[in-house]
């Protein structure tokens, strides 16, 4: 069991950002990674649409014999991170608790701002966590739905995605906030654009790296950390278009992604 794979599914390859701090974090683990690029966005459908997927996706994921899983997409987490935990017996780590749990030590203003989909600002989970820590903070919520294609089209570093950035972020800005949490996938690769528009003095969460901290706590307390040094296997799947994933990927991840292979995900 112990040198079973990990599982970590996302929307597309948005969760590459989360893969590559689980890779860092745990060298030793061996990964099969699903993107469900022939679904994507997520972030737009509604709870139940993006319920479904998400337990297609851990299906299959078992079936490749995973012993933990990892939900590396807000909405996914969002939507349904505690409806999966309680219908299977494996470990289930989704990204909304390590985000708000670093957001709350960073804050010292108590407002903190949130960006991501709609349908992560919508069902409000980041805010409803961090305000069973504390009922005092103040949560400043955006949906930013252009920041996903702007990514996804290579334009992070340009003046179009710092136009779009300060229509959405400029009000966050006069709200006060102290701290931004980077509630969405695909917006660590906006990290330099984001924090020119909001100030410096704003302190940006990226929650990828705290979720892999969480799992190897996950892991290390239900006794499932691969102690073997051998090299980690990684394998990828998709449910459409693998040449784009690895194009699109590679910049994600910093290292090349090769084999992928297709999956049909109606079929569980
Ligand atoms: N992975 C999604 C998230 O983190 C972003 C892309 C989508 O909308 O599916 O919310």
């Amino acid at each position: 069991m112990k040198e079973s794979p990990i599982g970590v599914f996302d929307s597309g390859i948005g969760g590459l950002t989360v893969l590559k701090e689980i890779m860092n974090v745990l060298p030793n683990e061996n990964i099969v990674y699903f993107g469900d690029t022939a679904r994507v966005p997520y972030g737009s459908r509604s709870a139940e649409t993006v319920t479904k997927y998400a337990f297609q996706s851990i299906n299959f994921l078992l079936e490749k014999g995973v012993k933990a899983i990892v939900i590396a997409c807000n909405t996914a987490t969002a939507r349904s991170l505690s409806i999966v935990q309680q219908k299977y017996d494996i470990p289930i780590v989704g990204v909304i608790k390590a985000g708000v749990r670093t957001a709350m030590e960073l804050t010292s203003s108590g407002v903190v701002g949130v960006i991501g989909t709609e349908g992560t600002v919508g069902s409000r989970a980041y805010e409803l966590e961090m305000k069973s820590i504390s009922s005092r903070v103040q949560v400043k919520g955006k949906a930013c739905p252009l920041f996903v294609p702007i990514v996804e089209e290579g334009w992070h570093d340009t003046d179009v995605a710092e136009i779009i950035a300060h229509r959405y972020l400029d009000e966050l800005r006069e709200d006060g906030i102290d701290s931004l949490v980077l509630g969405c996938t695909h917006y660590p690769l906006l990290t330099d654009t984001i924090q020119r528009v909001v100030g410096e003095a704003v302190k940006i969460v990226n929650p990828a790296k705290e979720t892999a901290m969480d799992l190897m706590d996950t892991l290390q307390k239900h006794k499932l950390l691969n102690e073997r040094g051998a090299q980690p296997s990684y394998e990828y799947y998709v449910s459409d278009n693998p040449e784009k994933f690895s194009q699109v990927g590679e910049k994600f991840l910093n290292r090349a992604i090769d084999g992928i292979k297709l999956v049909e995900i109606q079929k569980y």
